[in-house]
């Protein structure tokens, strides 16, 4: 597999929720490459700020196109969403490791917060080519937050009650278990570092295999600046770096620490 760094075409770029957007752009070569669970480093623009790429998962694919989804943040996620169709795009890609789908499991869990379901359209569609069971689990702030898009056996949680389960997405999934059993499930997660906290915590207690993909930030995304660093129970140096080493690890292996993002 090369990464490849070159400028491609915007083809649409869509609000499809509250603050949020799916982006795509036509790649054959990165849409023949790209894995779930892997991203891409992406220039939001040509001007000196921001100056660095931001990093996003792949969404999904289709075709020779590729999908990314982001919310307004900072000035990268703005600059991003003045993009329109026929627009080029600088992306670095494809970058970091794969979800552990080839794992031996039952049924996969899929638990995502936020925007941290962007890679899960991509990694469903595999499950679905594969018939491989799942369940999904979205938390958002709000029902005008939430995108479903892609995915599927949505169970929605949100922290204000306007729809599906009021409450965090681990209460909803702690609230589907008490009545529902699950054959041999594997968790896969993505979301800020409380919930993937909160998702570590459930996963070790219940017993369940899992996995977290990391949304640390980043700067060069390719192992040079060491800008990524989190704490490994399995890496002598204690420490292993989210851009080549991750996004997606044993959630075992992972030590958060207070002052990483909520
Ligand atoms: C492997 C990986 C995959 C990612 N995939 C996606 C994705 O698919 N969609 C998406 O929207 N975002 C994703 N992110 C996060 C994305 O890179 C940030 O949204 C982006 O850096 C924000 O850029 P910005 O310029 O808009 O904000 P900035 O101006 O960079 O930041 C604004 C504020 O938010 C804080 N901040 C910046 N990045 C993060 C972060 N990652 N976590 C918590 N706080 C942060 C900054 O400290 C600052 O206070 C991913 C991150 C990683 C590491
Ligand atoms: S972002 Fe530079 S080493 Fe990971």
């Amino acid at each position: 597999m090369s990464v490849i760094n070159t400028d491609f075409e915007i083809t649409a770029n869509e609000l499809i929720a509250e603050e949020t957007y799916v982006l795509r752009f036509r790649s054959p070569e990165l849409a023949q490459q790209l894995l779930p669970g892997q991203f891409l480093n992406i220039l939001t623009s040509t001007h000196i700020d921001p100056l660095l790429r931001r990093p996003y998962s792949i969404s999904d694919i289709d075709g020779d196109e590729c999908e990314i989804m982001f919310s307004l943040l900072g000035k990268g996620t703005h600059a991003l969403a003045r993009k329109r169709p026929g627009d080029t795009i600088g992306v670095l890609g494809p970058l970091g490791n794969t979800f552990g789908y080839e794992a031996s499991f039952g049924t996969a869990i899929i638990v995502a917060g936020g925007i941290g379901v962007a890679p899960f359209p991509y990694l469903s569609r595999v499950f679905r080519e594969h018939e491989i069971p799942h369940i999904t689990f979205l938390g958002t702030r709000s029902a005008a937050r939430a995108v479903t898009r892609g995915l599927s056996n949505v169970h929605l949680a949100t922290d204000d009650g306007s729809a599906g389960f009021h409450g965090n997405v681990i209460a909803a999934l702690t609230d589907y278990l008490d009545t529902h059993t699950i054959d041999n499930p594997r968790i896969f997660a993505c979301g800020p570092n409380a919930m993937l906290m909160a998702t570590q915590q459930f996963a070790h207690e219940q017993g369940i295999p899992c996995e977290l993909s990391l949304e640390s930030e980043m700067a060069c995304g390719i192992g040079i600046c060491q800008g990524c660093p989190i704490e490994h129970r399995q890496r002598e140096r204690k420490y292993a770096l989210v851009c080549t080493e991750g996004p997606c690890f044993d959630s075992q292996d992972i030590v958060f620490h207070e002052h990483h993002h909520a």
